[in-house]
């Protein structure tokens, strides 16, 4: 079974994709942090953002993989354990240019679709409803306020024990122009699949949201 979960910067998808993943027994598919991992090979290898060529070429030697340790999910790049890297402030501010390139795309879609065609996957990103995978059994877009999504980020940075200088108004701005370059570049841009279900989560609690998708699995379930 396919669950594909998307949505804008930190609209609380991965929360609750990990959640769903657990009491369901799927694996847990965060796209975001390959390219985001795409990103950090770029940082590493101090290449222009923007060069396409470059970038796989370094990608291609440095294997991207999502890896659960001790019961936490990791990123890999090779054998480098970016799992915090992949969070901080220059890697966000650069990944939807990173994440635009058609040749990045085109290697981590290939990478999501395999993945989801060996096991039962909760996939959180931009475009799985879309174009990863169009046939998923469930489809959310889960959406909220600018605000309330950088008040989110920001506590979500301060649990994982990364420090950062910026205000929560600067947050807000950064989350602000990431939806506009995701939503507006060419190739697979952020937007709700027609078949997938809108929540806005903004006055919600996790349990809240975790309960509504549940009952959507179940509801499409009953269609089968
Ligand atoms: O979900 P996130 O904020 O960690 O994602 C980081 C960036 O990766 C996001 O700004 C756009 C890009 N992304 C994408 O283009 N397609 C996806 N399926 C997931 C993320």
């Amino acid at each position: 079974m396919q669950i594909a979960i998307d949505g804008p910067a930190s609209a609380g998808k991965s929360t609750v994709a990990k959640i769903i993943a657990q009491k369901l027994g799927f694996t847990y598919i965060d796209t975001g942090a390959m390219y985001r991992a795409c990103t950090v090979i770029a940082q590493e290898n101090q290449l222009d953002y923007g060069d396409e060529e470059a970038i796989l070429a370094a990608v291609d030697q440095n294997q991207i993989e999502l890896k659960v340790v001790d019961g936490e999910q990791k990123v890999f790049t090779g054998k480098n354990d970016v799992t915090q890297a992949i969070r901080m402030p220059e890697v966000s501010a650069n990944v939807s240019q990173v994440s635009a390139l058609s040749g990045v795309r085109e290697k981590m879609v290939s990478l999501q679709r395999q993945m989801a065609g060996k096991m039962n996957v909760v996939m959180d990103g931009r475009d799985i409803g879309t174009t990863v995978l169009p046939h998923a059994e469930v489809k959310i877009f889960l959406v909220a306020s600018a605000k309330s999504r950088a008040q989110r980020r920001m506590l979500d940075l301060k649990q994982r024990g990364i420090k950062s200088s910026q205000t929560l108004a600067e947050i807000e701005e950064s989350i602000k122009q990431r939806d506009y370059k995701d939503s507006h570049r060419k190739i697979s841009p952020l937007k709700k699949a027609p078949d997938a279900v809108e929540i806005d989560t903004t006055k919600m609690s996790i349990e809240q949201v975790v309960d509504a998708i549940l009952a959507e699995i179940a509801k499409s379930q009953k269609n089968i």
